[in-house]
């Protein structure tokens, strides 16, 4: 079996193509990538990976890098609507056409009737595979721990942790996880048409905060603030308007519930317990 992971370039490609080699012969793995000549492509290479040209923007190449290949992860890419729909139509007619048995495609948390404001976009991203009556996985990854890294690293440099997300859950899970799910999909069975919720422990920010004090053993305080103070405190630290905005409705989103871990179907992948937000930090901190 042929598996090619596109945005191995990226960092959950890159994790997924890494678990993987950790599982499958080398020779059973292609790295999809938009520059064939990083540096990244040429450690693939090192490694007995091939690499095949992947851009989503440009269906010839993905048409021919999907050749003799039977399984494909196709990387969610951020963009605007159009862009990002006119990619996922690539990737889905060119897996079509060189008739590639499955895609698995990395979602959001319930991308079918989740009212996130990040939800709709992978919705659509969705029903363009169903449509397609390909095979499908959708694997329905909740927050990175690594997103907060930037946030952390100010509070470690004294700035309290701000957050108008009052008491909203997050299913805050480690990327390397969802990657070693992810592999076990692809080279597994029996999951077609299935769309798993992957999601790490249940916290809110007060208890992230704690969990990054018992880490780093510092005090870092919260600040529980509404809206339009977290945004205009955003504005006030120089960030532009429109990831100000994305930032705002991160939070509210959280607040109502959008990132709760109602369900997490990441053990059952994993055959083992998902690593803690505080092991994901010790991890990402030492
Ligand atoms: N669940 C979460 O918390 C969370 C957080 C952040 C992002 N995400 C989503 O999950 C995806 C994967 O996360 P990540 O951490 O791996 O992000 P990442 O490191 O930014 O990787 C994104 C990958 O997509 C590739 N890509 C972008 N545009 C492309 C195009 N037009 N054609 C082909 N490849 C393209 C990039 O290729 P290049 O190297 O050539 O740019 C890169 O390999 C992101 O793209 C985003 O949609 C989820």
């Amino acid at each position: 079996m042929r598996i090619l992971v596109t945005g191995a370039s990226g960092k959950l490609g890159s994790q997924i193509v890494e678990s993987l080699a950790e599982k499958i012969p080398t020779s059973h793995i292609i790295a999809g990538v938009r520059d064939t000549q990083s540096e990244k492509a040429e450690a693939f290479i090192g490694q007995g990976i091939e690499v095949r040209e992947t851009d989503f923007e440009k269906k010839d190449t993905l048409v021919q890098a999907f050749q003799g290949i039977d399984r494909v992860f196709i990387v969610s890419t951020f963009g605007d609507a159009d862009s990002s729909i006119r990619q996922q139509t690539n990737a889905v007619e060119a897996a079509v056409e060189a008739r590639v048995a499955q895609i698995v495609y990395s979602s959001a948390p319930r991308a079918d009737v989740s009212e996130f404001f990040l939800a709709g976009i992978h919705r659509i991203r969705e029903e363009i595979i169903k449509a397609s009556g390909i095979s499908y996985v959708f694997v329905r990854n909740n927050w990175y721990v690594e997103n907060e890294l930037g946030t952390i690293q100010q509070c470690l440099n004294g700035a309290p942790w701000v957050t108008s997300a009052g008491t909203g859950h997050v299913g805050w899970v480690y990327r390397p996880d969802l990657a070693e799910a992810t592999a076990n999909v692809l080279i597994g069975d029996g999951h077609d048409q299935k769309a798993y919720e992957l999601s790490g422990e249940n916290l809110t920010q007060q208890q992230f905060v704690g969990a990054l004090n018992e880490v780093t053993d510092k005090d870092i305080p919260l600040l529980a603030v509404d809206d339009a103070a977290y945004g205009e405190m955003l504005t006030g630290a120089g960030l532009p308007e429109d990831l100000v905005t994305i930032l705002v409705m991160t939070q509210q989103g959280i607040r109502e519930g959008g990132l709760e871990n109602t369900h997490s179907d990441l053990e059952m992948l994993l055959g083992r317990k998902p690593t803690s937000v505080k092991e994901a930090l010790q991890q990402l901190l030492s």
